[in-house]
């Protein structure tokens, strides 16, 4: 185990640690035993309601492919969908998943720079943003891999909040920290996973700066339905809905579909 070690692009491992838990939802879900996201059937809705005529689609952060499920049942059409992701087990999970499905491809990744040349009509990114220490180099990317239009679902406030989620051994089983000694003497915490907000004025800064002449549109994501969420939830860090907000844990996650257009 590669404990309190970083990924090139500043990411605890724990976080992949900690995603392989939900790595046998994602298989269920991407095998239709477990029901759709709704952010998945939200990231359709949004792109149809677009009118923009699509081919193909590239996922960054795809998991196991669980959004190629939704793809496919809701498109009649055989749209080329590609997969990146920068963690092994869930890339590696997902080939294994999709091999039958000849218009589909999964590359592992990191989102700061995607070993892809050819572009997609749609990219979506769904879910990643929160966690990456900085966002331009993916932004970047996005717009370099995206002829039509993007979409990207992550907390958007009027006020930006860098929120680190402190690991130990005592709440999760992947890490070695103790909690007694969970913060170094810096006062830094050993291993955490990031839950970024962003402004809006910030994030727009960045996708103007990244995609150039684009139309960009917020879009406050209502699209859940509170007792299927909260049925759902039983783990205590998962997503619940309290007062109409998202939260997990102690945190408020107010999502936004970025949608840039380009
Ligand atoms: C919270 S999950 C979201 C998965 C899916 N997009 C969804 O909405 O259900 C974040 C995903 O992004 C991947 N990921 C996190 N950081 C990444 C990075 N820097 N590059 C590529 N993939 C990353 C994780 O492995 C995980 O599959």
């Amino acid at each position: 185990m590669r404990l309190n070690k970083k990924t090139p692009f500043g990411q605890f491992y724990e976080e992949y640690l900690y995603h392989e838990d939900y790595l046998q939802l994602s298989k269920r879900r991407s095998l239709g035993i477990e029901p759709e996201m709704e952010a998945a059937k939200a990231t359709i809705n949004i792109l149809k309601k677009s009118k923009i005529k699509i081919n193909s689609i590239l996922d960054v952060g795809c998991q196991t492919g669980h959004y190629l499920y939704s793809f496919r049942k809701s498109y009649k059409q055989n749209l080329y969908y590609t997969g990146v992701d920068g963690f092994s087990n869930h890339i590696n999970a997902a080939k294994k998943i999709w091999k039958g499905d000849k218009n589909s491809q999964f590359v592992k990744s990191w989102a700061q720079k995607i070993k892809l040349k050819k572009k997609s009509d749609v990219s979506i990114c769904i879910n990643v943003f929160t966690h990456l220490p900085e966002i331009n180099k993916s932004l970047k990317e996005l717009n370099r891999l995206t002829n039509k239009i993007c979409i990207i679902r992550t907390p958007i406030h009027n006020i930006s909040y860098r929120i680190q989620q402190v690991y130990n051994k005592k709440w999760y089983r992947h890490s070695s920290v103790d909690p007694k000694f969970e913060f170094n003497l810096n006062g830094e915490p050993k291993s955490y996973n990031l839950f970024n907000v962003y402004s809006k004025e910030f994030f727009k800064y960045c996708i103007k700066k990244n995609f150039g002449n684009c139309k960009v549109n917020f879009i406050k994501d209502t699209f859940f339905n509170q007792k299927k969420i909260n049925k759902k939830t039983k783990k205590y860090l998962g997503t619940k809905v309290m007062n109409g907000l998202q939260v997990t844990d102690l945190m408020i996650v107010p999502n936004y579909f970025v949608v840039i257009i380009k």
